[in-house]
């Protein structure tokens, strides 16, 4: 028996955006491997198509479903195509987020606007999308996927990101006070340092190899746990959160951080 037996999960930013296991795609494969049946919806077709394979490859059943999260009508469209295909959602997971530097004067309005849709806007559509879902079920869980940077610096400057993240954890309080009594929870997770493909291709960008090494290492260094974590520390407690043994929290916002956040200075 698995965590999440006959559960229907829709996973966003369910690929990954480099080689190996960024959040999501360890998340949606988790939760097959917990007995949910897997929506797995992507930018990319190819990457969503990635994950739904490696579910199936297991003995899953996942849909592969390509779409910008960022776009109302494409929400509305991927959400109707999971509907149609397995009967329902019960658990959404938002894990889509991205992450540009810089402070307000290097950060141009458009980069503001960006980090901004794709971090926040993108759960509120979901949410729009998903809810009703979850209301004619009469349950559902909801686990948004924010960060340590959005109560912390943890180094580099990116005024945006922090910014976006600080409102996911209020946006997923103020959706937990609002469904509660309706049998739908929604938590959030802060991932702290952790070592994903979107480490060496965001902040690693324009850097050498030795660089990109003396930057892994140095976030190795600056967790009290003596090293980063990796998408499935994350991916693990999305499953618990999704999961009845869970069915009591709401509206918590939880750090997987090795300790990070106990520490006022890191690197
Ligand atoms: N890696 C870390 O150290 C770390 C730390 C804190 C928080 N996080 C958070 O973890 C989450 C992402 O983790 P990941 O490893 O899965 O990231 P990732 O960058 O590998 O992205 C996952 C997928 O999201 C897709 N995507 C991007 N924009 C999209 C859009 N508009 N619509 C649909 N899909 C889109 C990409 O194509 C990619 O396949 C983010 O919210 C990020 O802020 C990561």
């Amino acid at each position: 028996m698995g965590r999440l037996d006959g559960r229907i999960a829709f996973v966003t930013g369910a690929g990954s955006i480099g080689p190996g296991w960024g959040n999501g795609k360890a998340a949606a494969v988790l939760f097959a491997r917990e007995g949910a049946r897997v929506a797995c919806c992507d930018i990319s077709a190819a990457a969503a198509e990635e994950t739904a394979g490696l579910i199936r490859a297991e003995g899953g059943e996942a849909l592969a479903l390509a779409g910008d999260v960022t776009d109302l009508e494409a929400v509305h469209t991927m959400v109707s195509q999971a509907c149609d295909a397995f009967g329902g959602i019960d658990i959404l997971h938002n894990n889509v987020g991205t992450l540009e530097l810089g402070g307000p004067v290097e950060t141009s309005l458009e980069s503001w606007n960006r980090v901004m849709a794709v971090n926040v806007t993108s759960m509120f559509l979901t949410c729009k999308a998903v809810l009703p879902v979850m209301v004619a079920r009469q349950g559902g869980a909801i686990v948004n996927v924010s960060s340590v940077g959005a109560i912390t610096s943890v180094g580099p400057t990116y005024v945006s990101y922090a910014a976006s993240k600080a409102a996911v954890n209020q946006f997923t309080r103020a959706v937990a006070l609002d469904y509660a009594g309706r049998n739908i929870r929604a938590n959030a997770i802060m991932p702290g340092l952790m070592r994903t493909p979107m480490v060496e291709k965001t902040l690693g960008a324009g850097m050498s190899a030795d660089e990109v090494d003396a930057m892994l290492r140095r976030r190795d260094a600056a967790c009290p746990a003596g090293r980063m974590g990796d998408a499935w520390d994350v991916a693990k407690l999305a499953a618990f959160l999704a999961s009845d043994d869970a069915a009591y929290i709401t509206g918590q916002v939880i750090a997987v951080d090795g300790g990070l956040t106990l520490r006022s200075s890191t690197f």
